[in-house]
C-alpha cells in the first residue's frame, strides 16, 4: 500500500477550511462565469428569434453535469491531493510511484502555465476597463466601450503592459505563500465579490421588466434541445470549476487532514454555481429591461457589449464600475491560482525557494505570454493551423488538455485508487462514498469522453 506522503512543514498550509474553500472558489469562479456561461446560455437559449424558448433547458442540464460530473471530479481531485501532499507531479508519483501516472500531473502542470500565459492577456482587459470605467470614459456613449477596446487591443505596447502589471499582481500574490499570501487576498476578494455580484442584482432586478430574466433561465423547453446544447453544458461545466489540470489537486493538497472533503467541494461547487447563475440574471435582466435583442456584437464580448448595455440604464456608470472591479477580483483569483500549480512544481519537485519558483516562472509566463498578446496587433496575421498564438492556446487548453486531463483524472480516482484509499480519505458515510465512486467510475469517464468525441466531430464549443 502507497504509504502517506509526510508533509514537511516548510510547505504551508491553508490556516483553515475557510482558506481552501475561498481560494478554490476564487479558482473557480472567472471569466468562466461573467462572461462564457452567459454567453452560452444566450446561444442556446433562443434570444432574439420571434418565439425565444429560453436556457432552462441549458440550465437545468448544465446543473445536472455539476452535480454528476463536475462535483464527483472535484472531490477526486481533492482527495488526490490531499493524500499525497504534493504538486500535481508529484501527486501521482506519490500515490502510484514509477508508474506512468506522474505524465497526468505533469500534463497538468504544462496546461497551467500556457493557460496563465494568454488568461493573464485577457485578465490585463480586466485591469484596463476598471481604470477606464472609473474614469467615466466607458459609458459616455453605447460605443464607447467599443472604441476603447478596439484602440486597447490594437496597441502592442500596451497588450504586453497590462498583461505584465496582471502578472506581477499574481505574482506579489503567490509569493506571499499559502495561508499568508493566498489564503488572506482570497478570503477578502471572494467575499468582496459575491457582495458586488449581489449588489448588481438588486440593482438591477427590480426594474421594469428584468424579472422576466427568472423566466428567461429556469423555465425548461426541452423540445431544443441539441448535442450541441448538452455538449456546451457538459464542457461548460468541466471549464468553470477549473477542474482536469491539478489545480484542485495542489490546493488540496494544502487542506488539513482533519477537513471534510465533501464539505470543501460541495461549498466550492455551491458559490461558483451561484455567480454563474446571479451573474447571468443580472446580463438578461439588464436585455430584459432595455428590451435589446443582443447584447452588443453577436460574441457577446464582455468588454464590448457590457458597457454597452449599461451606459442606457440609469446609474449605469456605477453599475460598470462594480462590474469591471467583479470581473477583476474574478480574474486574479483565477489566475493566482494557476501560477500556484506551477510554483508548487518547482518548490515539491525542483526543491525551490518559493521566491526564486515564483519569480522565474512569473518571467517564463511572461515571455511566453507575449505571442498572445501581439494577437491583437502586429502578430494579428500570424495563423498556427488557422489560428493566432492566442486562440490557439486556448484552443490547446480548453479543448484538449483540460478534458484530457480531465479523463485520466477520473480513471485514476474510480480504476486506480482504491475504495479503502478514497474512503480513508473522503470519510463520510458510506452511501455518499459509494454514489461518488459510481459517478466518478463510470459516469464522469463517460461524459467527459462524449465532450471529447463532440471537439472531435465539432458539435458545440464557444465560437
Ligand atoms: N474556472 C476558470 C473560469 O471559470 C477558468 C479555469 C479553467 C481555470 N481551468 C482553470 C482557472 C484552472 C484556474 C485554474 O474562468
Amino acid at each position: 500500500m502507497a504509504k502517506r506522503a509526510t508533509t514537511p512543514p516548510a510547505r504551508g498550509s491553508w490556516a483553515g477550511k475557510m482558506g481552501f474553500i475561498m481560494a478554490a472558489a476564487g479558482s473557480a469562479v472567472g471569466l468562466g462565469n461573467l462572461w462564457k456561461f452567459p454567453w452560452m446560455a444566450y446561444k442556446n437559449g433562443g434570444y432574439g428569434e420571434a418565439e425565444p424558448y429560453g436556457a432552462g433547458a441549458f440550465v437545468l442540464i448544465y446543473l445536472l453535469s455539476v452535480v454528476v460530473v463536475g462535483l464527483p471530479v472535484m472531490i477526486a481531485e481533492i482527495v488526490i491531493g490531499r493524500r499525497s501532499g504534493k504538486d500535481p507531479v508529484g501527486a501521482f508519483e506519490a500515490l502510484r510511484p514509477g508508474s506512468l501516472w506522474k505524465w497526468v500531473g505533469a500534463l497538468g502542470v504544462l496546461t497551467g502555465f500556457l493557460l496563465l500565459s494568454y488568461y493573464g492577456v485577457v485578465a490585463g482587459w480586466t485591469a484596463f476597463f476598471l481604470l477606464k470605467s472609473v474614469t467615466g470614459s466607458l459609458t459616455v456613449t453605447p460605443d464607447a466601450g467599443k472604441e476603447i477596446f478596439a484602440q486597447f487591443t490594437a496597441s502592442a505596447p500596451m497588450q504586453v503592459a497590462w498583461m505584465a502589471i496582471f502578472v506581477l499582481l499574481t505574482a506579489a500574490v503567490v509569493i506571499g505563500g499559502i495561508s499568508k499570501g493566498i489564503e488572506r487576498v482570497t478570503k477578502i476578494l471572494m467575499p468582496g465579490l459575491l457582495i458586488m455580484v449581489f449588489w448588481l442584482f438588486f440593482m438591477v432586478m427590480g426594474r421594469e421588466n428584468a424579472s422576466s430574466a427568472y423566466a428567461y433561465m429556469f423555465y425548461p423547453d426541452f423540445s431544443h434541445v441539441t448535442a450541441s446544447l448538452v455538449l456546451d453544458a457538459m464542457g461548460q461545466a468541466f471549464f468553470s470549476l477549473s477542474l482536469g489540470m491539478g489545480a484542485v489537486i495542489t490546493y488540496g493538497s494544502y487542506l488539513g487532514k482533519k477537513d471534510r472533503i465533501v464539505t470543501c467541494a460541495v461549498s466550492v461547487t455551491f458559490l461558483d454555481t451561484l455567480v454563474a447563475l446571479v451573474a447571468s440574471l443580472v446580463i438578461f435582466g439588464v436585455l430584459f429591461h432595455l428590451n435589446l435583442q443582443t447584447p452588443g456584437d453577436g460574441q457577446g464580448n464582455l468588454f464590448t457589449a457590457i458597457p454597452a448595455i449599461f451606459s442606457q440604464l440609469e446609474g449605469g456608470t456605477t453599475l460598470v464600475i462594480v462590474f469591471f472591479l467583479l470581473v477583476t477580483f474574478a480574474a486574479l483569483t483565477s489566475t493566482v491560482s494557476l501560477l500556484e500549480v506551477v510554483v508548487s512544481y518547482f518548490i515539491d519537485e525542483r526543491g525551490w525557494s518559493r521566491k526564486a519558483a515564483v519569480v522565474k516562472v512569473s518571467a517564463a509566463v511572461f515571455l511566453l505570454g507575449i505571442p498572445s498578446a501581439f494577437s491583437f496587433n502586429v502578430l494579428g496575421d500570424t495563423k498556427v493551423f488557422g489560428m493566432t498564438f492566442f486562440a490557439l492556446f486556448d484552443y490547446l487548453c480548453a479543448n484538449w488538455s483540460l478534458p484530457i486531463g480531465g479523463l485520466l483524472i477520473t480513471i485514476f480516482a474510480g480504476w486506480i485508487l482504491t475504495s479503502k484509499e478514497t474512503e480513508d480519505e473522503i470519510n463520510t458515510h458510506r452511501p455518499i462514498h459509494a454514489f461518488w465512486k459510481f459517478c466518478v467510475r463510470y459516469i464522469a469517464p463517460i461524459v467527459v469522453l462524449l465532450v471529447l468525441v463532440g471537439i472531435i466531430a465539432g458539435v458545440g464549443g464557444s465560437e
